[in-house]
């Protein structure tokens, strides 16, 4: 059986790879030190995989424990999800998000090439984009400064394996620019568990229909777009949980791929309101208020690549994955009474 390091293993889109590993096979080897995630969701993998995973609980920015890691298991792949993903967050704090998602980078990658890892993937962004040109986007768009110290790292630390990579070639590596990922696995045992007040639309609107929150804020009815709200390329994060076991299989003479990871289709954020509203049958209150700094009008994937090269699509469609994500919200609220 493949061992496969996954960093991150316990936060959102890395506790459904790793059920996405274990049902194709794959050893997942966790590592998470669990400040932005909870028991919770290690509780709901076990009850989903049972003992097909292990976990350790150690921090990517501490190298002696990383290597310690690796000279303990032998990694066919190293999956680095390990990293911040507040844009708020990042303005606020610039030292945290560059200190934990650069630092974190540089030792996982240090340690494939020391150990001789065959491949790594690394969880990037569409935000590498920028405000794009074109609202669909393909892997060869010219990137774009990022708005957000967030942002940022996700464009530095594509650059800092395209850098590694220029003079030797370490190993192969998949860059997999997400694009919205929402939803929760099927069975409501794992899902999208943010600290404290969301910053995600989908999080805030399952939170806004229990009562957690009392009405969402739409950020802007007044941009270029049909019905004045932004439009964003939601895909569901099985699906985008699957498109790392399929970079697993993927094998290409070019050393280093970009792929978008997205549906290909764009859904505003009063269609995102209505289609909830349709799936739970429940009433949302929301108002609208201002633009929220650094929002980007329209973005969405264009994923020819992904499917013809990556051999990976999304199958679920966003009524699933809006289904699931009130399925898990319904639950949690229920262990948490
Ligand atoms: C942002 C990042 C993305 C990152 C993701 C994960 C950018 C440009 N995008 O995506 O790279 O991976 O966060 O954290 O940096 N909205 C509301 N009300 C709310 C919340 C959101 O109207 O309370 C709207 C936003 O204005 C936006 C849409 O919903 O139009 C989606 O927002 P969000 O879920 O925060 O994701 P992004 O900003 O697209």
């Amino acid at each position: 059986m493949k061992n496969v390091l996954v960093t991150g293993g316990a936060g959102y889109i890395g506790s459904h790879t790793v059920v996405s590993l274990v049902e194709q096979g794959f050893y997942p080897v966790v590592v998470d030190d669990l400040r932005s995630s909870s028991s919770l969701i290690l509780e709901g993998l076990s009850t989903l995989v049972k003992d097909g995973y292990t976990f350790h609980r150690e921090d990517v920015c501490d190298l002696d424990s990383m290597t310690r890691l690796f000279q303990e298991y032998r990694f066919d792949a190293v999956i680095h999800f390990a990293a911040y993903k507040s844009v708020g967050d990042s303005c606020e704090e610039p030292l945290k998000y560059y200190h934990n998602n650069l630092l974190g980078l540089i030792n996982i990658l240090g340690l494939c090439r020391d150990f001789c890892i065959p491949k790594f993937v690394f969880s990037s962004s569409c935000t590498v984009y920028g405000e794009p040109d074109e609202k669909q986007v393909y892997e060869h768009t010219p990137k774009r400064l990022p708005e957000s110290p967030y942002g940022f790292t996700k464009w530095m630390g594509e650059q800092i394996i395209e850098d590694l990579h220029r003079n030797v070639v370490p190993f192969q590596t998949l860059c997999l620019r997400y694009f919205n990922p929402i939803g929760a696995h099927p069975s409501g045992m794992i899902g999208e568990l943010p600290k404290g007040i969301p910053n995600n639309l989908l999080p805030y609107i399952t939170q806004t229909a229990t009562g957690e929150l009392s009405s969402l804020t739409i950020f802007g009815d007044d941009y270029p777009t049909p019905d004045g709200t932004c439009i964003r390329d939601y895909v569901h994060v099985c699906d985008v949980a699957d498109a790392h076991v399929q970079s697993l299989f993927f094998s290409d003479p070019n050393p280093l791929c970009f792929f978008n990871i997205g549906t290909g289709c764009g859904s505003s954020v009063l269609e995102m309101v209505r289609l909830f509203e349709q799936v739970s049958g429940k009433t949302l209150p929301y108002t609208i208020g201002k633009r929220r700094k650094g929002d980007i009008t329209e973005i969405f994937a264009n994923v020819n690549a992904s499917k013809n090269l990556l051999g990976w699509s999304a199958k679920r469609t966003v009524e699933d994955a809006i289904r699931d994500a009130w399925n898990w919200e319904q639950r949690r609220n229920k262990t948490h009474d």
